[in-house]
């Protein structure tokens, strides 16, 4: 596995690739690795020549400073794991070659970005947008590879490539759970065992939802109200937000319908988790 650092070297190893015909598969990331992303990972070796796997915790995206400080990293583990998992190329770049003194463009994303994650952490999907272009210049991959967990950052990505004409296939993975349902995140690192042990229940609690507007139309007022009675009952977890939104355009929805999508952030003390079902 080659690690490359600068964005020179990555846009001049993804030429030459691409002249010699090969296809390139690239999954962005902000390291911390685990079982979801190697899902990622194999998705991208299984459908191209070649894959690279980017490491960069983008500060732009965070806005607050104290997650930024606590995101886990963990360099040294996350090269083996992508050195098992068959990657040709490591970018690491650090933030002065991805921010360089003098940086001052910002990508906008429209009304897709506003609710939910874009409402609860202003900036954000700007952040995310602005990264993900950048790499995408550096890499230029015949596609790229996101988990579904992040529902909204999925749409986000694909308004912006589209927007930009951005010539690149989005791929969506399904999310990875543990045995108990819990979506895998890096932030589960962060978690105390009680919360670990507490957290599955986000997921058992949308499943049961899915299962019973399967049969009936249900309210989103209804759905609201029985994720979050659930969830502040039985565990130490505050619902910040539960919106059910139509697949594709995100907007929210007042019953639900196929095609609908419910999208939930949980905190467990400082540790923010999210998920989502589509029904
Ligand atoms: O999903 C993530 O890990 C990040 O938002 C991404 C896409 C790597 C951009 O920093």
């Amino acid at each position: 596995m080659r690690i490359i650092r600068s964005v020179s070297e990555i846009q001049e190893w993804s030429s030459a690739e691409r002249r010699a015909g090969k296809s390139i598969g690239f999954v962005p990331t902000m390291g911390a690795l685990h079982l979801g992303h190697a899902e990622l990972f194999r998705r991208s070796v299984a459908e191209n020549q070649r894959t690279v796997v980017s490491i960069f915790v983008n500060s732009l995206q965070f806005n607050n400073a104290s997650d930024l400080e606590a995101y886990p990293r963990q360099l040294e583990q996350d090269l083996l794991i992508a050195e098992r998992e068959n990657i040709d190329v490591l970018f690491v770049p650090n933030p002065e070659e991805m921010y360089p003194e003098g940086f001052s463009s910002i990508i906008s994303v429209g009304s897709i970005a506003k609710n939910m994650e874009g409402l609860h952490r202003p900036g954000h999907f700007d952040g995310v947008a602005t990264v993900v272009v950048k790499l995408l210049n550096a890499v230029a991959p015949t596609g790229s590879y996101f988990g579904e967990k992040d529902f909204q950052q999925v749409a986000v990505i694909r308004q912006v490539v589209r927007d930009l004409n951005i010539s690149c296939e989005i791929v969506s993975v399904p999310t990875v759970r543990d045995e108990y349902g819990l979506a895998l995140s890096s932030r589960n690192a962060r978690l105390t065992p009680d919360q670990l042990a507490q957290a599955p229940q986000i997921y058992v609690l949308l499943d049961e939802i899915t299962k019973m507007s399967r049969t009936t139309k249900m309210s989103s007022r209804t759905i609201q109200e029985h994720f979050t009675n659930g969830i502040e009952s039985s565990t130490a977890g505050t619902v910040e937000y539960i919106e059910i939104v139509d697949s594709l355009t995100l907007n929210p929805i007042a019953t639900t319908y196929e095609g609908t999508t419910i999208c939930v952030a949980v905190w467990f003390d400082d540790v923010r988790l999210i998920d989502n079902v589509s029904i």
